[in-house]
Order: C-alpha cells, then sequence, then structure tokens
C-alpha cells in the first residue's frame, strides 16, 4: 500500500503542467497587445542594448596617475617670478595652486606690537579684555592698550599683517601653461591608456574644438572655459576644477579609447558670500642675521586652486550581460498580456463572457475524501469536469456564486 503511494507520488512528478490559453479574436485587444509588445522590444533594442550597451560588462574601477607642470613667467613686486616662486605645492601633483596676488609683510621678528585693525582700536586697558584668547589676530593679546597709537597689543610676529591692503594680480599668469600627463588602467580589460599620443606636437595649446587632446593648457583658457574672468579669480583667489573624463568602447579600436576634458569653478557656491571670498592662505620665509636674531616675510599669498580629477568607465560585449538581458526582455514581451487581461475583462463589452471562459471555478465538496498525494491528481480531474462558470476577476473567489 505504501510502495504504491510512493510509486503515485513519483509519477505525479514526473508529468508536465502547460497553461491553457484562451484565444480571443478581437481587433482592438490584438492590436493593443501587438503595439505593446512593439514598444516593449523598441524600448529594449534601442534603449536597453544600443544605446545603455546591456551586452557589455563594464570596468568602472579605473586607476589614474596625474602629473602637472606649469610654466611661464610674470612680473610681481619689481621681481620675475617663475615657477619655484608660485606654484605651491612644488612636487607636480593634481592638486596645486598657481599664485597670483600677494601681501607681503616683511622683517617681522618676536616681539609686542599693536594689533593693527579698526576692531582692535581702543582708549584704555579694559576696551581690549574682550580680545584675550581670540583666535582671529596676528598673536596673542596681552590685555593692554597702546594708547599712543589706540590700539590693542599683541605679542607674536610684530609688526603685524594689514591685509586690507589692495596690491596688484600678476597679469601673466592668464597665459601661463599647463601641462598635465594622465596615465589610467583599466584593470579588469588590462588596458592602460595615456592622455596624448606619443607623437603629440609639444608646442599645442588644448582647444577643445581645434586641439582636443592636447595636453597643454593655458590658464586664461581654462577660465574662460569654467565661464569665469580672469581679473576677479586672480584678485581673490578661487577653486578650478579640471575634469579628466574616459568613456571607452573597448568593442571599437583601443586607439579610440581618449580623453574629454571639462572645467568648472569648484567653489562657485560661496561667490555671492561676503565672507571668506575666493582661495587664500599664509606662508612665511624665515632668515637669520648674525645680530639680530630670526626675522621672517609673512605673504598672505592668493592663488588659483586647479584639481586635475579622472574619472570614467569602459564597456566590453560578454556573454553573461547579454543572455540575462536578452532573457530580461523577452520575459517583458509578456508584460502585454497583463494590460490586455485588465482590459479585456474590465473595461471591453462582453467582459462578463470573457471572464466565464478564462476562469473556471470548483467547489471544494470533492477534494476531502482522497489523502495526500491522490488528492492532489484528483483535485486537477474534478476541476475539469466539476468545472463551473465563474464571475470573478478570479484573483479572490470566494465561492458564493448567486
Ligand atoms: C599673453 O600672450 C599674448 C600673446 O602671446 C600677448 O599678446 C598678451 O599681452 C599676453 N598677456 C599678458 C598679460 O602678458
Amino acid at each position: 500500500m505504501a510502495a504504491a503511494k510512493v510509486w503515485g507520488c513519483i509519477t505525479d512528478f514526473f508529468t508536465y503542467e502547460t497553461t491553457k490559453s484562451v484565444v480571443v479574436k478581437s481587433w482592438l485587444v490584438g492590436s493593443i497587445n501587438r503595439f505593446v509588445q512593439l514598444l516593449i522590444i523598441v524600448y529594449f533594442v534601442g534603449w536597453v542594448f544600443l544605446h545603455e550597451k546591456a551586452y557589455q560588462t563594464t570596468d568602472t574601477g579605473i586607476e589614474s596617475a596625474v602629473m602637472t607642470k606649469v610654466k611661464g613667467f610674470g612680473r610681481y613686486n619689481n621681481q620675475v617670478m617663475d615657477v619655484a616662486d608660485y606654484v605651491v605645492p612644488q612636487q607636480g601633483t593634481s592638486v596645486f595652486c598657481i599664485i597670483t596676488r600677494l601681501i607681503m609683510t616683511e622683517n617681522q621678528t618676536q616681539g609686542l606690537c599693536p594689533q593693527y585693525g579698526k576692531k582692535y582700536r581702543c582708549s584704555n586697558d579694559t576696551d581690549c579684555d574682550k580680545h584675550i584668547g581670540s583666535h582671529l589676530a596676528s598673536g596673542i593679546f596681552t590685555g593692554t592698550c597702546l594708547t599712543e597709537v589706540g590700539q590693542c597689543q599683541v605679542e607674536g610676529w610684530c609688526p603685524t599683517e594689514d591685509d586690507s591692503v589692495s596690491t596688484e594680480f600678476m597679469e601673466e599668469a592668464e597665459n601661463f601653461t599647463i601641462f598635465i600627463k594622465n596615465s589610467v588602467r583599466f584593470p579588469h580589460f588590462g588596458v592602460t591608456r595615456g592622455n596624448f599620443p606619443p607623437n603629440i606636437n609639444i608646442a599645442c595649446v588644448y582647444d577643445p574644438v581645434s586641439n582636443p587632446y592636447c595636453p597643454i593648457f593655458r590658464v586664461g583658457d581654462i577660465l574662460k572655459l569654467a565661464n569665469e574672468t580672469f581679473s576677479t579669480i586672480a584678485g581673490q583667489g578661487g577653486q578650478i576644477g579640471i575634469h579628466i573624463r574616459w568613456f571607452c568602447n573597448f568593442d571599437k579600436p583601443v586607439e579610440n579609447c581618449r580623453p574629454s576634458y571639462s572645467f568648472t569653478r569648484l567653489d562657485d557656491v560661496f561667490g555671492e558670500n561676503t565672507v571668506s571670498k575666493g582661495y587664500n592662505f599664509r606662508f612665511a620665509k624665515y632668515y637669520r642675521s648674525p645680530s639680530e636674531g630670526d626675522y621672517r616675510t609673512l605673504h598672505k599669498a592668493f592663488a588659483i586652486h586647479f584639481d586635475v580629477m579622472v574619472s570614467g568607465n569602459a564597456g566590453k560585449f560578454d556573454v553573461i550581460p547579454t543572455l540575462i538581458n536578452i532573457v530580461a526582455a523577452f520575459t517583458s514581451v509578456g508584460l502585454a498580456t497583463v494590460l490586455c487581461d485588465v482590459i479585456l475583462l474590465n473595461f471591453l463589452r462582453g467582459a462578463e463572457q470573457y471572464k466565464a471562459k478564462k476562469f473556471e471555478e470548483v467547489s471544494d465538496v470533492a477534494v476531502n475524501t482522497e489523502s495526500e498525494c491522490q488528492s492532489q491528481s484528483q483535485s486537477l480531474q474534478t476541476l475539469k469536469t466539476e468545472g463551473k462558470v465563474s464571475y470573478d476577476s478570479g484573483t479572490f473567489s470566494n465561492g458564493c456564486q448567486p
């Protein structure tokens, strides 16, 4: 008896079930069905496969190295400025500054002196008490008012800096050139590329239209392409982003894998601010004299801060994404049925009739009698014999027929 049951289970398992279809000869539903199918096919072929290149694997983790070199001479404070004077830091990395304006405070020594600035005026010592512990001045406040000059006293590098003076910017910086060497590697495909070919004319200057692969950029051109004027950014300082983008398709020859450049002002959002406009920093040069000890020249430098950023990805044909997306496309074509069913069973004349053809209902009277395994096959049987007309939408049949 038990053996027969097991055998029954096995034969039940090795069966194939296929869905029974209802063919609806309706021009309206038929054409909606074909139209929706067509839309889905067009979407997959046009957008997913051709535009988004779903048949490729992509490598987004590119490795990149950047080297920069600035060239040019300027005149500032009756001196000729070369690269060692105006580029900070000197290492030639992807982040560097070109100093365009300086406020210099010379011959500073350690000592006590008045703090410059309207904010620090005083007539007696109590006026200076509120500044004690302040970080905003050039030294540590002593709490003393130097009545002969009417300014609070600080201890530190003296004389203190007066950065309200207006100085000229270095006009020649507009003609400085920046050479950018960028190599990238796509580790997934093992491809290495450089941003210029070996036979490049080294006297070229980048131009987005006539010379888009030249790696030498004029500062003035970069600012123009970032929609900035040289005179404002040279006076106040600012941050400029140089973006190098690599979007490569390795289904085509590797030589076609070339960079594209774009330029933006990175600190644009602070353009309307009244405080902390532009970009500046301070540094000092130190000297020692045998008689007077250490002294220094303090520089407040306004600079154009460049940041070279590299991004990109590469794609190449691969079987696995192709298969996955083809299967997704075929499956999605079936979505047309869902839409057509909704129309057919709800909005069309004769919807009741279609429903009756599509859904057959069976009551559970015949099911209870048999044991598990057989009851399954039995219930399929009863479905066929005791099939009743259903007026339900099929999703929830409650079995309460009027
Ligand atoms: C920049 O170079 C051009 C052409 O070489 C020259 O006419 C111009 O005067 C230069 N600008 C500055 C500020 O030196």
